[in-house]
């Protein structure tokens, strides 16, 4: 043989790096943030409808009572859906559309919303990913304890047979949790999202719990036939603010906190060990048989990825002692995240060498910049988004040439909507809703969007 690259290696040196094939170009959603007419048709109240409804709660004031009203816009909602060309839709349940209660009775109005929502996305070509939480616990349940209590484990585990049952012969992509740190950080240590509880032994217990009831709903859907069941984490890579000592091991357990705190116990069945010191005698014991339960081997990791965090210790920080530090010079979101796409590249890198080549969907990435509420006669000229958007897909694109199992990739979010605590404050769609009249217009984000579907990425260039 001689020396120098083959021609297939120095042809594939020169071929632009592209999205393999078969890759799903997606947009994503959550009941509770676009539905509305949360109590339509005999649904049940979700602990998200009664923190709306509880004074002081939402910063603007509102409720989801209306939202986007997708519920009553669905078909609508698909059809723009369509014209963008999306071949996935990622979108939750609401648990107690379904079952009321949160268990027992079923609600057949509810199930027939999302099963006439499945055929009509399948009808036009679209993949559906359903998340079965995305935080709005039936409020029933709430009132036996909601993430605290252990039998949770089994009541999302019949939520899961019911939904997967009725369902699966048409949908391939499941995943069990949203984000399971903000659960147990923003509504179980720090109250600002539902059920706004503010206690160090209750968020250990709700973390456990969540991962227990994880495994145990995989398990449930996949004796209904389930094919791919996954979970949804949200991460951001951690970098000390100062290569000072305290700012470098604050960096490390604000990475256990954020990033280890679920997905080493699901692929390893152990905690990270920083936790229970972080926690001290609010970290419960937990069983072998827990675990194990824990490590029930899942399908494809879902990554929410917005921005990074630049920490140094800060003792009043709870409970990783990891506190913030602003980045002046960068830019920043409405939310007050720093833009670095480059995270998104390190974070998928990381996902895939840590925890052994898993399949990757990135499930959310978005950015909420202030668009005006109604929409120009001109249309919504949103080029920060767009920005944002074609960085961190060609980051995302690196990361697949550097062996990321990444097949997919879902913008957060399809229409502005209600952005929780915020209310409609922080508008993130590629769709624009004018929550006067409800109307929608796509953004020039949306229309970038398309773009970058029908030509497979084409458009974003190199590198
Ligand atoms: C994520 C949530 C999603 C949305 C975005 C902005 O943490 O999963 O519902 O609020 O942030």
């Amino acid at each position: 043989m001689s020396g120098g690259p083959t021609p297939e290696a120095a042809e594939s040196a020169k071929e632009p790096r592209r999205f393999p094939a078969g890759f799903l170009w997606g947009a994503a959603t959550s009941a509770y943030q676009i539905e509305g007419s949360p109590l339509a048709d005999g649904a049940g109240p979700s602990i998200w409808h009664r923190f709306s409804h509880t004074p002081g709660r939402i910063v603007t004031g509102e409720t989801a009572d209306v939202a986007c009203d997708h519920y009553r816009r669905w078909a609508a909602d698909v059809e723009l859906m369509r014209q963008l060309g999306l071949s996935a839709y990622r979108f939750s349940i609401s648990w107690s559309r379904v079952l009321p209660e949160g268990t027992g009775r079923v609600n057949p109005a509810g199930l027939g919303f999302y099963d006439a929502l499945v055929d009509r996305l399948l009808a036009a070509g679209i993949t559906p990913l359903i998340t079965l939480y995305h935080w709005d616990l039936p409020a029933a349940l709430d009132d036996r304890g909601g993430w605290r209590n252990p039998d949770v484990a089994h009541w999302f585990a019949d939520y899961a047979r019911l939904v997967v049952g009725r369902l699966g012969d048409r949908v391939r992509l499941w995943a069990t949790l949203n984000e399971p740190w903000v659960v147990v950080d923003a509504g179980y240590l720090h109250g600002v999202h539902a059920p706004g509880q503010r206690c160090p032994f209750a968020a250990a217990r709700a973390a456990v719990n969540l991962l227990r009831a994880h495994g145990a709903a995989v398990q449930a859907a996949r004796a209904e036939g389930a094919s791919q069941v996954g979970l949804v984490v949200n991460l951001e890579p951690k970098y000390a603010a100062s290569q000072a000592d305290a700012d470098v091991a604050a960096a490390g357990r604000a990475e256990a906190y954020w990033n280890r705190q679920f997905l080493d116990p699901v692929f390893f069945g152990h905690f990270p060990e920083e936790l229970p010191a972080m926690y001290g005698e609010a970290w419960p014991a937990v069983s072998a048989q827990d675990l194990a339960l824990i490590r029930t081997p899942v399908d494809f990791i879902g990554v929410n990825y917005y921005t990074r965090g630049v920490v140094r210790h800060d003792p009043t920080a709870i409970p990783d002692q990891a506190g913030r530090v602003r980045q002046e010079q960068a830019l920043h979101t409405a939310m007050e995240w720093e833009v670095f796409p480059a995270g998104l590249e390190e974070i998928l890198v990381w996902v895939s060498r840590r925890y052994g080549r898993p399949a990757i969907y990135v499930t959310e990435n978005g950015a909420a910049f202030p668009d005006p509420p109604q929409a120009p006669p001109g249309g919504v000229q949103d080029p920060r988004r767009v920005a944002y958007l074609a960085e961190h897909l060609r980051a995302a694109r690196r990361a697949i040439a550097r062996g990321v199992d990444l097949r997919g990739y879902f913008a957060w979010s399809l229409l502005d909507n209600f952005e929780w605590s915020l209310g409609t404050s922080r508008r993130f769609g590629l769709i624009h809703v004018d929550f006067a009249t409800l109307e929608r217009t796509v953004k020039a984000s949306g229309e970038f969007y398309r773009q970058v579907i029908a030509t497979h990425g084409a458009v974003l260039g190199e590198p």
